[in-house]
């Protein structure tokens, strides 16, 4: 799996056992997908270009470090995906930020849009992906090609959990869009739940049901 990065970092490993157990509150689940996320957005941005811009520090002028080209689209499959999305801000904050509103049939496990905004310029920046679960994939699968639709065209895919299946249709769908996520589990069961995992996240993060 090339495509994939499996970012094993003990504090993320850590911080998602204490997410997958059941008896984590709502309040608990949302704060630690926040510490998850600045922990994942420092992995998925290691490579971001650099470019040297002049200042002045109070001891004088120096030739800086500062990120190169156009800033960031974080683009967050609704609703879960915002729970990833603002640990991401919090570090990015000039981040433009795309919303692809999805919610998965639980009899098809199709993805149903019900809300899809984006930057106009979204071609001319690097746009990561953002949602908790890659399970079946059909959600991320869409929200890409909706993505790339609009135009985007240098996309990353971020996610806490996966299952082995999510992954490979995703790279069949978009072999060009690398995949960041902090673990694989083992498969998905017969609703499309993957497992051990951690649950329906949006429910998890909201308290619904
Ligand atoms: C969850 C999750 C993903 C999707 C993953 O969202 O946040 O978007 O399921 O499943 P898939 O890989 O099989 O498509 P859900 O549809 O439950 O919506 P929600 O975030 O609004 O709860
Ligand atoms: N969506 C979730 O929130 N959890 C799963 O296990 C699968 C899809």
């Amino acid at each position: 799996m090339k495509n994939v990065t499996l970012v094993e970092h003990p504090l993320i490993q850590h911080k998602l056992t204490l997410m997958r157990d059941k008896n984590t509150s709502t309040a608990g689940f949302r704060q630690l997908l926040r510490e998850i996320s600045h922990l994942l957005c420092y992995e998925v941005t290691r490579d971001l270009e650099l470019e040297i811009k002049n200042i002045e520090t109070p001891m004088g002028a120096m030739e800086a470090k500062t990120l190169k080209g156009k800033k960031l689209v974080f683009a967050s499959i609704l609703r879960a995906g915002n729970g990833l999305l603002e640990g991401m801000l919090d570090l990015v904050p000039s981040a433009r930020v795309a919303h692809v509103g999805l919610y998965r049939d639980h009899e098809t496990l199709l993805p149903v849009e019900y809300y899809f905004k984006a930057p106009t310029d979204i071609k001319d920046r690097l746009t990561i992906v953002v949602d908790p679960m890659l399970a079946t994939a059909n959600s991320a699968i869409a929200a890409v090609q909706r993505l790339k639709d609009r135009g985007a065209n240098n996309l990353i895919f971020l996610c806490l959990l996966a299952a082995p299946e999510g992954v490979k249709a995703f790279t069949d769908a978009h072999k060009d869009v690398p995949i960041f996520t902090a673990a694989i589990d083992s498969h998905l069961n017969e609703k499309g739940y993957i497992v051990p995992g951690l649950g329906d996240a949006g429910d998890r993060m909201y308290g619904t049901r």
